[in-house]
């Protein structure tokens, strides 16, 4: 049998937000774990509490119970500091908005989270290169993000989220905002990206057709999350 290491254990989340006298319980005891370099899609209606786990997974909210391993440390018991310095080495994170620094180029914003934990250039070259050159953004990299097309843009977002060569990407509907083709294009770059990089993706999606490019898929009901028979979904497109 093949082994596989489990990159990201998640067990039992539980986030609720107060809301005057009611309690919205956005997850509700939600488990999963992902291997090394496996794709996992999470798919659910609006409001169901995808971005809520995700961003729970990330180490940018915190749940009020329940555990996030990442290669075997808990992120939820992390002090902020460690976690921003956690975070930094070992997750990449693209959100439907790319949310580049306009008064920054494309290499720069690329270059941001290597700043931020003080790496250095020799260290990131390499992979540099690759990552470039893998989501053909080579001849962009002295432009300003408003001299970028949309799917451009994205594709300089994820070589941000991917410079540090983190254990694990997160993206919330990364090509949410762009247009079919360029959508499909962006999401074909980018999976192809994460293989040749080995990276563990975790994507929120509600398109079913990049659900199905997945190794799995989870489905979110009110909170509830279940794994997702593919062959079935498929049926479904
Ligand atoms: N900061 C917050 N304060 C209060 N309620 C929140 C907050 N963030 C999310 N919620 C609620 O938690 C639930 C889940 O929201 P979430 O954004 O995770 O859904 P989603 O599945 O990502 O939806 P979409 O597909 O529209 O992005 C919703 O009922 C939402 O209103
Ligand atoms: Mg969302």
């Amino acid at each position: 049998m093949e082994f596989r290491r489990t990159t990201i254990q998640v067990e039992n989340i539980i986030k609720q937000y107060k809301q005057y006298d009611t309690t919205v319980t956005a997850v509700n005891r939600a488990s999963f774990s992902a291997f090394d370099g496996e794709f996992v899609a999470i798919i659910g209606a609006s409001g169901s509490g995808k971005s809520t786990l995700l961003h729970i997974c990330a180490g940018l909210d915190r749940p009020n119970s329940g555990t996030v391993r990442i290669r075997g440390t808990d992120i939820t018991s992390l002090s902020p500091d460690e976690l921003a310095e956690y975070r930094g080495n070992n997750m990449g994170i693209v959100f439907q908005n790319h949310n580049l620094i306009p008064q920054f180029t494309a290499l720069e914003n690329i270059l941001v989270p290597t700043i931020m934990i003080n790496k250095d250039k020799s260290a990131y070259e390499e992979n540099f290169k690759k990552i470039v050159a893998s989501l053909g953004i080579v001849d962009r990299l002295h432009h300003l993000p408003s001299e970028l097309s949309g799917g451009q843009q994205q594709r300089v977002a994820i070589a941000r989220a991917l410079i540090n060569m983190p254990l694990v990407l997160f993206a919330d509907e990364p090509t949410g905002n762009l247009d079919k083709e360029n959508a499909d294009e962006v999401l074909e770059l980018l999976i192809k990206t994460q293989k040749l990089l080995g990276q563990t993706l975790i994507m929120v999606t509600h398109d079913m057709s990049i659900a199905a490019r997945a190794d799995r898929v989870l489905k979110m009901d009110d909170g509830v999350l279940t794994a997702v028979n593919k062959e079935r979904l498929l049926k479904q497109i």
